[in-house]
């Protein structure tokens, strides 16, 4: 054994997914995954760049390492804010000897050795053809997979950081992407998600999106799939043909919306405008009945009046979403928006309210949604052991939160549930024991 190593991943499913590889490859490479900090030889932030706050967070964790490590201890900073700080990080924080990007991942054994022996390592060049094919990821969630399909992003928005910090668009090879999918099959798992920032636009040269939902809709064992996240843009009839026709294609589609403004999406280089993402909303509706829908929307843009955000909150009223994440926008040095006259600037109280306006908007349409489904019957797949006593959470294909009653052994397995009750956002549920012999991949 080599020694142990400590992940600690913050961000989106992308870096859920680098941090299973990264893993997956160390322990190949001889290392044994440690439970704490404490004791480990290694510990690996892998780190989020998309608003100040998350990188606020991974520095203030450095700085609280330091009394925790052990003396021996290598530390290291992967993901999109090693990308985005690179040098400085090492500056910054001098018990940092491992600085390496999203594309570097195929170096960190041999930079974790010389790291080990003293030295103190960056790797934050861009590799257009990575995709760690040849990594066996270790996986942390033995129900659902994240299969990433698709590294960096093409688009531009003017807020965002990631084109900078993961590079440019490019699609893993369809024939991969199924033998992948055949494999966590082979190990039990029967729901996988697509991961992409903008998973729709995925083209392998040969295949496109729809072509992959249909391939690995179609692999036998397959019960669900998801993928995150779409762009509106992307999304052409041929893909929401594939997600009507594919029966494994659940009823969920999180849509980042991002402002109900043209004029601020304009700003925000969204390249649809209010009307288009309503129109997308409708398309999808009117092709996947029963259909969930969840956003992502940026409050205080630069610029942002008062009347664009009403028209936010017109269009979220409108598509009748059943979650958002809701952001305040936080400047990132390097972006187009950051370059916008001081004059726009939303001042940080008025941001504020505007978000906690949002929030209570979304949740209230939540709310209403829930209620109405309940008494409904839903099939659940039991995802872990609720935090709350002896209650497994599961979840429905169109991704409502379902606590039922049940013991550890159901985790993986499907169930049939009435919906008896809400909070408003989550449900629970009682298992109608007569569907119980349903076949069960
Ligand atoms: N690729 C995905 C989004 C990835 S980032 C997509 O295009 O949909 C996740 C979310 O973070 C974004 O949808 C956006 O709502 C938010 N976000 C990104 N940059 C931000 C910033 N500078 N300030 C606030 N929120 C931001
Ligand atoms: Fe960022 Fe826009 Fe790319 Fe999403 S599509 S990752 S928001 S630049
Ligand atoms: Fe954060 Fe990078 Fe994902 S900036 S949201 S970890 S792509």
């Amino acid at each position: 054994m080599k020694g142990l190593v400590y992940v600690e991943t913050y961000g989106c499913q992308m870096n859920v997914s680098d941090s299973e590889l990264m893993l997956g490859r160390l322990a190949a490479d001889g290392y044994v995954e440690a439970d704490s900090p404490a004791d480990a030889d290694v510990i690996l932030l892998n780190t989020c760049a998309i608003r100040d706050h998350a990188e606020q967070r991974v520095l203030g964790r450095l700085g609280e390492l330091k009394g925790l490590m052990k003396a021996t201890a290598v530390v290291g900073v992967t993901g999109c804010m090693a990308q985005r700080m690179g040098p400085a990080l090492l500056e910054r924080a001098r018990h940092v000897s491992l600085v390496i990007g999203p594309d570097g991942y195929r170096a960190l054994p041999a930079l974790l050795e010389r790291a080990r022996a003293g030295e103190r390592a960056i790797e934050t060049s861009f590799d257009l053809e990575e995709h760690y094919e040849d990594f066996t990821p270790r996986r942390f969630d033995r129900v659902k997979a994240w299969i990433p399909v698709q590294r960096g992003c093409d688009y531009r928005c003017t807020y965002c950081i990631v084109p900078m910090t993961r590079g440019a668009e490019r699609s893993r090879q369809l024939p991969d992407v199924v033998r992948e999918v055949e494999g966590v099959v082979a190990e039990g798992i029967s729901e996988v998600v697509l991961l992409g920032q903008t998973v729709n636009s995925y083209h392998d040269g040969v295949a496109g999106f729809a072509d992959l939902l249909r391939a690995v809709g179609q692999v036998p064992g397959v019960r669900r799939v998801r993928f995150t996240s779409p762009h509106p843009n992307d999304f052409s009839d041929e893909v929401v043909a594939a997600m009507a026709e594919v029966p494994t294609v659940c009823e969920h589609v999180h849509l980042p919306m991002q402002s109900g403004s043209t004029r601020v999406l304009r700003r925000m280089l969204r390249r649809y405008t209010r009307e288009g993402y309503l129109e997308c909303v409708q398309r999808l509706r009117d092709a996947i009945p029963g259909l969930c829908l969840t956003t992502d929307v940026i409050v205080g843009f630069p610029g942002e009046t008062g009347e664009d955000f009403e028209e936010t909150l017109s269009a979220v009223e409108a598509v009748g979403f059943d979650d958002a994440f809701t952001f305040k926008f936080s400047p990132r040095e390097g972006t187009p928006a950051t370059r916008m006259p001081e004059s726009d600037t939303v001042p940080d109280e008025v941001a504020t309210e505007r978000l906690e306006r949002l929030i209570a908007l979304v949740r209230a349409g939540a709310r209403a949604r829930n209620l109405g489904l309940l008494g409904q019957r839903r099939e659940v797949l039991v995802e872990r052991t609720a935090r709350r006593g002896d209650l497994l959470q599961a979840r429905t294909r169109d991704f409502k939160t379902v606590l039922v009653p049940g013991d550890e052994s159901l985790i993986g397995k499907y169930l049939h549930v009435e919906l008896t009750g809400t909070t408003g956002s989550t449900f629970t549920g009682a298992v109608i024991p007569e569907r119980k012999a349903l076949p069960v991949a």
